[in-house]
C-alpha cells in the first residue's frame, strides 16, 4: 500500500469506491492503479487515499512513548531528590494491609484523595509509631507519578540536616532543593515533630509552606494537634491546616508485629 501511494499521478488509476473509514473517520477514495515503473511494473494494486489511520497510529505511539518517558523522568527525579528510608521505598497501596477497620478507612480516604487530586487538598496523617502513615504517603506518590504528577517525599528532619550540610558542601544546593520543593505537584513532608525545634527550623518550615501555597502537601506526624501547634508555631500550624483532611492512624506498631505473638 505504501508503495502504491507513491504513484498517485499514474493516469491508469480508476476509483472503485468512496467511503468513510471506520478507523480515522476520513472520507477515503479507493482506487485501482497500475504500477508504472520498477520491478512491479504493470501490476494492478488497490490503494486507499485519504485514510489517516497510519498517521493516527504513529501519533498515538509517539504520545505513549513520550508519556512513558515522562513517567521515567518523574521517578528518576523522585529518587534523586527524595529523602526517604530504604524500607519505605517498597511501600505501595497494593502491599498495604488493611488489618483493622481503622486502617481500612484510612486506605479508603487515601483512594479518594488520589481520585480527587486535582482539587488541591492536603492531608495530615497523625498517630502513633509504625501505623503506616509514611507507607500510605509513599503509596500516594507512586500512584500520582503514574498519572504524570511530579512528587517528592522529604523527611523533615533529614531535610533540615541536608539544608545545613549544603551550606558548606558541594552537591545539591539549598536553592536547588527549595526550587524542587516549590515546583512539585505533591510534596510529602514526613515526620514533622521529629526534627529539633529551633527558631531556624520553624522559619525554614515557614519558607517551605509559604512557597507551596495553593499546591498539595501531605504531612505526617506523631504529634496530636495541640502538640503540633506548639511544635511548629501557630503561624505554621495555621498554614498546614488550610484545606487539610486529617487521617488519624493509631494502633499497634507494624514494625513490631512479629514480636507480639505471645499467646
Ligand atoms: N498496614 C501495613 N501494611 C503493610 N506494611 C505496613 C503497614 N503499616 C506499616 N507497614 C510497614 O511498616 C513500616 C513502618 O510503617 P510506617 O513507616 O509507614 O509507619 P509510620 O506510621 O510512618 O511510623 P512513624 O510514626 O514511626 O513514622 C514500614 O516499612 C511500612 O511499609
Ligand atoms: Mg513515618
Ligand atoms: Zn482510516
Amino acid at each position: 500500500m505504501e508503495f502504491a501511494k507513491k504513484y498517485i499521478a499514474s493516469p491508469e488509476q480508476k476509483t472503485i469506491k468512496i467511503f468513510t473509514c471506520e478507523g480515522c473517520k476520513q472520507s477515503v477514495e479507493q482506487k485501482e492503479l497500475t504500477i508504472p515503473i520498477g520491478p512491479m511494473k504493470g501490476e494492478r494494486v488497490i490503494a486507499n487515499y485519504g485514510c489517516k489511520c497510519e498517521d493516527l497510529e504513529l501519533a498515538e505511539q509517539a504520545l505513549q512513548a513520550s508519556f512513558l518517558q515522562k513517567q521515567r523522568k518523574l521517578k528518576l527525579n523522585f529518587d534523586y531528590y527524595s529523602l526517604i528510608n530504604e524500607s519505605l521505598k517498597r511501600a505501595t497501596l497494593e502491599n498495604f494491609e488493611s488489618i483493622n477497620a481503622g486502617l481500612h478507612e484510612a486506605k479508603q480516604k487515601v483512594l479518594s484523595y488520589i481520585d480527587s487530586f486535582d482539587k488541591k487538598q492536603n492531608l495530615l496523617f497523625t498517630g502513633s509509631y509504625g501505623t503506616g502513615k509514611s507507607h500510605l504517603s509513599v503509596s500516594i506518590t507512586k500512584k500520582l507519578m503514574e498519572q504524570g504528577y511530579e512528587c517528592l517525599f522529604l523527611s523533615l528532619p533529614k531535610l533540615l540536616t541536608k539544608i545545613k550540610q549544603t551550606y558548606n558542601k558541594e552537591g545539591i544546593t539549598e536553592a536547588e532543593l527549595l526550587q524542587v520543593i516549590q515546583r512539585v505537584d505533591l510534596l510529602v513532608l514526613d515526620d514533622i515533630g521529629a526534627e529539633q525545634r529551633t527558631a531556624w527550623s520553624n522559619s525554614k518550615l515557614f519558607e517551605i509552606l509559604d512557597d507551596r501555597a495553593g499546591k498539595s502537601t501531605i504531612y505526617t506526624t506523631n504529634l496530636n494537634s495541640r502538640e503540633l501547634k506548639n511544635h511548629v508555631s501557630e503561624r505554621n500550624f495555621s498554614r498546614m491546616m488550610e484545606r487539610t483532611n486529617v487521617i488519624v492512624m493509631n494502633g499497634s506498631d507494624y514494625r513490631r508485629r512479629e514480636f507480639k505473638s505471645d499467646k
